[in-house]
């Protein structure tokens, strides 16, 4: 593998007038990686996206494919191809003239560029269609027949903004799987933009997290799930239960922490800033609750309580418990253990709960310290 990364963003950034959309961002993407962007809507990515591509000029930075800059290279002379979130594919040709389209924009003969066409569709499973009309295909084939027509310009760099957005459910699910087999198969590297964490979660190598503009934190889906930087991370990336306290203890690296209603939570703290009297923001993993019938089973862990039986969400091995905690108020979600003691868990069922100081994770929160 080359040490040169396929691509590297040094502080690039984007304004559109007072606005800054995209913030100093820095990443570099190494040969054959699937990275993905994650972020909720409008926090800059398909702004990133584009001024890789070209079609957006930076305000700041540089950006640099296989180690040389491309920044004052035009779109079409670019290493690099795009997917688009509705495929962009034209309808009134067929489908090898699609595929084949930017090969004839480059000048490449009528026999090369049938013959490259016919190799691409083999390679995503499209063998034979190529005089078919783009209407004749499923969703999913389309998806298929938008990757081959940039696949088949060999780009360094394959871009793709939320292509997976106008699919239904049942198709993305199967699409996920497909698109990290087809990268892999290629061999190149994907950058890849998604709003949908699952997604991320399933098909990146790496995945950077996107808020208001910068990157949160760049990791391994393992990374981001089990050692979140940022609470942002924390709650966007996997499911959570958040709860708002006060830091009222600091004890060997352990947080003794209140909320308003008096419930006292133990973790660990992650960032600065973390002194007593701050307010901060408390996540637990649906998984890392433990549920007992009996109270003192559960009472030395650290955190602990009591709460209700609200509802129960059947799904075979992912089902899900929702508690009222009795002490806040408030609803956690609790995966639901797999034993038999759980099975005849009905609604409405006083149950006991526990989780671990090391598996609470602990951020500053929005509002900084207390004023008193
Ligand atoms: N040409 C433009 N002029 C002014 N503001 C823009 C322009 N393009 C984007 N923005 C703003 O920049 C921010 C980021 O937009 P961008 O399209 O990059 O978001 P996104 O993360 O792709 O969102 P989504 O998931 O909804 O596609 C938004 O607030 C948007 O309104
Ligand atoms: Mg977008």
């Amino acid at each position: 593998m080359s040490q040169v990364p396929d691509l590297e963003c040094r502080a690039i950034s984007k304004s559109f007038d007072e606005f800054k959309a995209v913030k100093d961002v820095s990443f570099s993407v190494p040969q054959g990686t699937f990275f993905s962007i994650l972020g909720p809507s409008g926090c800059g990515k398909t702004t990133l996206l584009r001024m890789i591509a070209g079609f957006q000029k930076p305000t700041g930075g540089d950006l640099l494919i296989k180690g040389r800059s491309v920044l004052e290279v035009p779109p079409n002379k670019r290493p690099v191809s795009m997917v688009f979130q509705h495929l962009a594919l034209f309808p009134m040709m067929n489908i090898g003239a699609n595929v084949g389209f930017g090969l004839r924009q480059r000048g490449v003969n009528r026999a090369d560029t049938k013959r490259q066409v016919e190799r691409v569709l083999e390679r995503v499973g499209l063998a034979g269609v190529a005089d078919r009309p783009v209407n004749s295909l499923s969703g999913g084939q389309k998806q298929r027949v938008a990757i081959a027509r940039c696949m088949v310009l060999e780009p360094d760099v394959l871009l793709l903004d939320e292509p997976l957005g106008a699919l239904d459910l049942k198709l993305r699910e199967h699409m996920k799987v497909e698109l990290k087999q087809l990268q892999s198969e290629f061999n190149t590297t994907f950058v890849y933009i998604t709003h949908d964490q699952s997604e991320a979660l399933v098909m990146s190598d790496q995945i950077a997290v996107m808020n208001h503009g910068v990157f949160e934190q760049v990791g391994i889906a393992k990374e981001l799930y089990y050692e979140p930087e940022t609470a942002f991370v924390a709650g966007f990336v996997g499911e959570a239960n958040r709860f708002s306290a006060r830091i009222d203890s600091i004890d060997g690296g352990i947080l003794g922490m209140v909320t308003p209603e008096g419930r006292t939570l133990r973790g660990i703290g992650a960032g600065q800033g973390l002194a007593t009297g701050t307010t901060v923001d408390v996540f637990v993993r649906p998984e890392a609750v433990r549920l007992s019938r009996r109270h003192a089973d559960l009472s030395a862990m650290g955190n602990s309580g009591q709460g209700q039986v609200r509802n129960i969400l059947f799904n075979g091995a992912n089902s899900q418990l929702i508690l009222r905690d009795q002490t806040t108020g408030a609803d956690m979600n609790v995966a639901l253990p797999q034993t038999g003691e759980f099975r005849d868990l009905a609604q409405g069922d006083t149950v006991h709960f526990g989780w671990e100081p090391q598996q609470t994770r602990v951020y500053p929160g929005a509002g900084g310290r207390h004023g008193n």
